[in-house]
């Protein structure tokens, strides 16, 4: 599985010819390497509604026909835009033809750029090719990681951006409780508001916890 990170929290999964999506914000995302014409994925998961988020999804869903996962309210959303979605929630779980999707809690909020709530923000775990992937969404730490960590995960996506989401400090907690094989900081340095030094990040995690951290410049990829 090939796992390509596209700046800011956008994340692509390609895998037994599989393209998936994960928060496609590419256009007016000022770290993004490619734009929505690039990517053609048969899903697009959307871990909320916040616009850094949902980004690029219905420009590239309407071009792809691709299907939207993500919450109730953003499927009901996007439904009456004529974007195909599929309605999850946190602690739900269905298999996909290309793997098995699972929404996590996630302490953030939600709400469209219109200002139409979005349901509750949430992380996700994607089971695709043999690997167990959490991308941990917009979050603050919380200690129910250790739950999903139990699940073991092969790669955790953790924000470590602050103001928005938690900060470094907290994603080295955050890297303990999940105990993923490796783990890829995401949701920095997009914008001054959340500039961070990834490669402090990465010696803390390493120091601190038995994960190996691989920091990814936007466009760069890494295989699982
Ligand atoms: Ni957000
Ligand atoms: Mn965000």
């Amino acid at each position: 599985m090939k796992l390509t990170f596209l700046g800011h929290s956008a994340v692509r999964l390609e895998a037994d010819g599989h393209e998936v999506l994960i928060d496609p914000f590419l256009t007016g995302n000022p770290s993004a390497t490619i734009g929505p014409d690039a990517v053609n994925p048969s899903h697009i998961v959307l871990t909320h509604a916040h616009s850094d988020h949902l980004g690029d999804t219905e420009v590239i869903a309407k071009r792809t026909g691709a299907t939207v996962i993500s919450g109730f309210e953003i499927i009901e959303y996007l439904g009456a835009r004529d974007v195909s979605g599929h309605p999850m929630n946190p602690g739900g779980g269905y298999d996909f033809p290309f793997g098995r999707v699972t929404f996590t809690p996630a302490l953030h909020s939600s709400s469209f750029p219109d200002g139409t709530y979005g349901g509750v923000a949430m992380g996700v775990i994607i089971d695709m090719a043999g690997k167990r992937i959490y991308h941990a969404g917009d979050t603050a730490l919380f200690s129910d990681m250790g739950l999903i960590g139990r699940k073991g995960l092969d790669l955790a996506l953790l924000p470590i951006g602050d103001d928005l989401t938690m900060g470094p400090e907290d994603a080295v907690e955050a890297a303990a409780l999940l105990s993923a094989a490796t783990v890829v900081p995401v949701h920095y340095d997009t914008f001054d508001l959340i500039r961070q030094d990834p490669k402090s990040f990465q010696r803390a995690v390493e120091a601190e916890t038995d994960s190996r951290c691989v920091v990814l410049e936007p466009g760069s990829s890494l295989e699982l």
